[in-house]
């Protein structure tokens, strides 16, 4: 395998798609605030955004691609909305989808996201399913050029199955760092050739485990800080990883993660983390 960088990227089984695997994170960082770390991130390199309807920064991210666009070609950026409720029926539903892609690319017929994710299972199995129609449609007229999931455990994805059309999902998004290793779905998409995205990977940034004296170990040993050890480690275990913050130093430190290699005494001593809750 060719050595990571900040381009390096992943593509989902059976499609061309390349999503970068250092992502940023806009989740709480509603309307404008969130455009001042977000250009701090393309600054540093990043070129994937993760926003949802949730965030309230769609508009947001649509405003900066047409501020970037003179800068960074539209096709270099990589750009994540999600949707977690429907909205009264199939169309409807489907036409909230279409608002978000409509919020971040304009309202020409050309608009597009990469990736569409539903936010969550949680509304239950009707929702699950209509949210998915209304992805797939999306898909099919090329408005999300990937769809998939969030917060999806094994059997939701399994219970997709019975009636998508577009199965496997590209992505599911979930929750994902040593305190949080959901091994069975991790390895349930990986099976299926379901990339794997990572959110929180910083675990909020808890401060008992940023300071946690294993993880701090590996840090020194590496000259590196535990942020860096944390989101190096998702990024070994082939997971697209989606830090957050809105410190520029931080944003940046965030994305300097590819001049070093945890060694497998550092992954084993990481996955041995999450025994201890
Ligand atoms: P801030 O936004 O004030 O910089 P996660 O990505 O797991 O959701 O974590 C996000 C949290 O981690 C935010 O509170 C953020 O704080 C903090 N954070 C982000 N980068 C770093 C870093 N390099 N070192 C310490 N804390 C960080």
């Amino acid at each position: 395998m060719a050595p990571l960088s900040l381009s390096s990227t992943t593509s989902p089984k059976d499609t061309k798609v390349p999503i970068p695997l250092l992502g940023f994170g806009l989740w709480q960082l509603p309307g404008e605030a969130c455009l001042a770390p977000a250009r701090a991130a393309l600054a540093a390199g990043y070129r994937h955004l993760d926003s949802a309807q949730l965030y309230r920064n769609e508009a947001q991210v649509g405003a900066l691609l047409h501020e970037i666009a003179g800068s960074i070609p539209r096709g270099e950026i990589f750009i994540t909305t999600k949707q977690g409720v429907c909205g009264g029926s199939p169309e409807k539903t489907y036409q909230l989808a279409l608002d978000s892609v409509r919020r971040i690319s304009g309202d020409g017929d050309n608009g597009y996201v990469e990736l569409f994710l539903i936010h969550t299972p949680r509304g239950g199995a009707d929702a699950r399913r209509e949210l998915w129609g209304a992805l797939e449609k999306l898909y099919a007229e090329g408005k999300a050029r990937l769809i998939g999931v969030s917060n999806y455990d094994v059997e939701h994805l399994e219970e997709m199955r019975a009636y998508a059309k577009v199965w496997p999902p590209h992505v599911n998004q979930i929750e994902l760092h040593p305190w949080s290793q959901q091994r069975e779905v991790v390895k349930y998409c990986e099976d299926h050739g379901i990339v794997v995205q990572a959110y929180s990977p910083l675990v909020t940034g808890e401060k008992d485990k940023l300071e946690h004296t294993v993880l701090g170990r590996i840090a020194a040993k590496h000259s590196k800080t535990p942020a860096q050890v944390l989101i190096r480690y998702g990024l070994q275990k082939g997971w697209v990883v989606l830090p957050k913050s809105k410190t520029p130093e931080r944003i940046e430190q965030n994305a300097d993660v590819f001049g070093f290699e945890l060694d497998e005494e550092d992954i084993v001593a990481l996955d041995g983390l999450e025994e201890e809750v």
